[in-house]
């Protein structure tokens, strides 16, 4: 058996759109740009995964609560969070194609041409004014770099740009039935502001002490220039974020705490390590004293999936000033109130699903009676994967489906099962592999003799025998999240 791993991005864009995981948004209308929908088996992966992060946060951290705040907030929410000021883009335009572009993302691109030339030093060079320019936010170097490395629009080829301005990321709308005279709100770019806006509430209700967390999930909204890749850049996405109220001083030492948890996280789901990486910032947010991101090599290249961020007492601080409310916290240790700092965890539900998808999605060549043939399946965790077993009977009669229904009426309590009985067994195992179920029920003539059958297993599709009343045991060992989360260091 041969592995080969032709994973282009294309192959899973396709593959997920024809097997039910992921649709372009409002395709009959040409779908709408960086928008997606997750079709059936697309939301039930969402789903678990969304689950098992939330079980590692909730339930396996005694000192992390829940929330689920609202998506619209008061629009001075986000004044003083800075993003209605400091959340925003660098653009160009180009005055003959009327394209508009990132200006970061054009001297990158240049960039990596250069490199591709031969020309890594001065690639390198012009990255490093780069950098300079985006911390000065320097807006007019930045046009002159453009003119002096006579970069031109991928569209018209010409270099007739126009001076560099500031787009703002945020999603604005109206409140009320009424335009006129209403208050414009945002769409929320990151969730963690409701759970900074709620902090004391919730530590006073729970009774929490720090340190402590807040977990939450939910949609975040940006409306991004440079729409590509998928799901990994959209305008409607969904973020996992965890703030971590700590102690003022003690920030290095829960930074580093966070890195790691969140790199055994990663692992703990199978990622190959020599497919992560950890790097922090070039650039920090405008709310950060320290960055580091995990990423994950794509096909298109090592990218983002998770932030880990030191965002100090700038939130409470700034909303405690906005909102003339004391958002102080009283350590009962210390006999003193404080504003706490907070380490913020911060991974995006959508590049892990297309993370997992990435890794996934195998193609090997396997030897038949009839020769070789091409094999291709979702090799997902069965913790994760949307469809934990399929029930068959092998033949459409003798009683076979009768009892094949008889196992599925007493296991879909427990799992999302599939049951089928038309087509051959080997399409049926087939189209199994491509949703990624990791394991197949076959009735067949001696199930009725001695109560037993066959339970396939997806990656090496070997075969044995069970009876039938171990099968939920079994399965519910295989597709438990213990499996994954029993694998990380236990923490308080
Ligand atoms: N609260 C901090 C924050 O929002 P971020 O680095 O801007 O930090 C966190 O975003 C995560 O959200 C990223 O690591 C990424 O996984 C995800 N994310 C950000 N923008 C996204 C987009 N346009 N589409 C999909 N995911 C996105």
């Amino acid at each position: 058996m041969s592995d080969a791993h032709p994973n282009s991005l294309l192959s899973i864009v396709a593959h997920a759109k024809e097997y039910g995981f992921i649709y372009p948004s409002s395709e009959i209308y040409e779908g709408l740009q960086a928008v997606y929908d997750y079709a059936p088996y697309g939301a039930a992966l969402k789903r678990n995964v969304q689950s098992l992060w939330w079980q590692s946060m909730t339930q396996l951290h005694s000192n992390i609560v829940g929330m689920d705040a609202a998506i619209l907030m008061h629009p001075r929410t986000w004044q003083a969070s800075g993003h209605v000021d400091s959340f925003e883009d660098l653009m160009v335009d180009n005055k003959d194609s009327k394209k508009r572009y990132r200006v970061d993302v054009l001297i990158e691109n240049h960039t990596a041409e250069l490199a591709v030339q031969g020309n890594a030093v001065k690639a390198q060079e012009i990255l490093a004014r780069l950098q300079e320019l985006l911390q000065k936010q320097d807006l007019a170097g930045l046009h002159a770099l453009l003119l002096e490395e006579k970069i031109v629009c991928p569209i018209a080829r010409t270099t007739n740009w126009t001076e560099v301005r500031r787009f703002n990321l945020m999603f604005a709308t109206k409140l009320g039935a009424q335009e006129d005279g209403a208050d414009t709100i945002y769409l929320r770019p990151e969730t963690a502001q409701g759970i900074f806006v709620n902090f004391l509430n919730v530590q006073k209700t729970v009774r929490m002490k720090i340190p402590f967390g807040i977990a939450q999930i939910g949609k975040a909204f940006r409306n991004e220039i440079v729409a590509r890749q998928f799901i990994f850049r959209m305008r409607e996405f969904e973020q996992m974020e965890m703030q971590f109220f700590i102690q003022p001083g003690n920030d290095d030492k829960w930074f580093n705490y966070w890195q790691q948890a969140r790199w055994n996280w990663h692992l703990a789901l199978g990622l190959p390590k020599d497919k992560l990486r950890i790097k922090p910032h070039d650039q920090l947010a405008h709310y950060a004293k320290a960055a580091v991101d995990i990423e994950y090599h794509f096909p298109f290249g090592y990218k983002e999936i998770e932030g880990i961020h030191a965002r100090s007492d700038f939130d409470l601080k700034n909303h405690e000033v906005a909102s003339k409310k004391k958002m102080q916290y009283f350590d009962p240790e210390l006999n003193q109130n404080y504003l706490p700092h907070v380490i913020e965890t911060s991974v995006g539900c959508d590049r892990l699903i297309l993370m997992l998808l990435c890794e996934a999605f195998t193609e090997e060549t396997i030897m038949e009676e009839e020769g070789a043939k091409t094999r291709t399946y979702l090799k997902l965790h069965p913790a994760l994967a949307p469809i934990k077993a399929a029930i068959f009977p092998l033949i459409k009669r003798d009683n076979l489906p009768q009892k094949a229904q008889e196992i599925f009426e007493s296991l879909k309590y427990d799992f999302p099962l599939i049951y089928e009985e038309n087509q051959s067994i080997g399409k049926r195992y087939a189209r199994q592999d491509l949703i990624g179920t990791p394991y197949c029920i076959t009735v067949d003539h001696q199930t009725l003799t001695d109560d037993t059958v066959t339970i396939r297993e997806r990656d090496s599709m070997q075969q044995q025998r069970m009876p039938i009343n171990i099968l939920r045991d079994f399965l519910l060992e295989k597709v438990s999240f213990k499996t994954i989360l029993a694998k990380l260091p236990s923490v308080g």
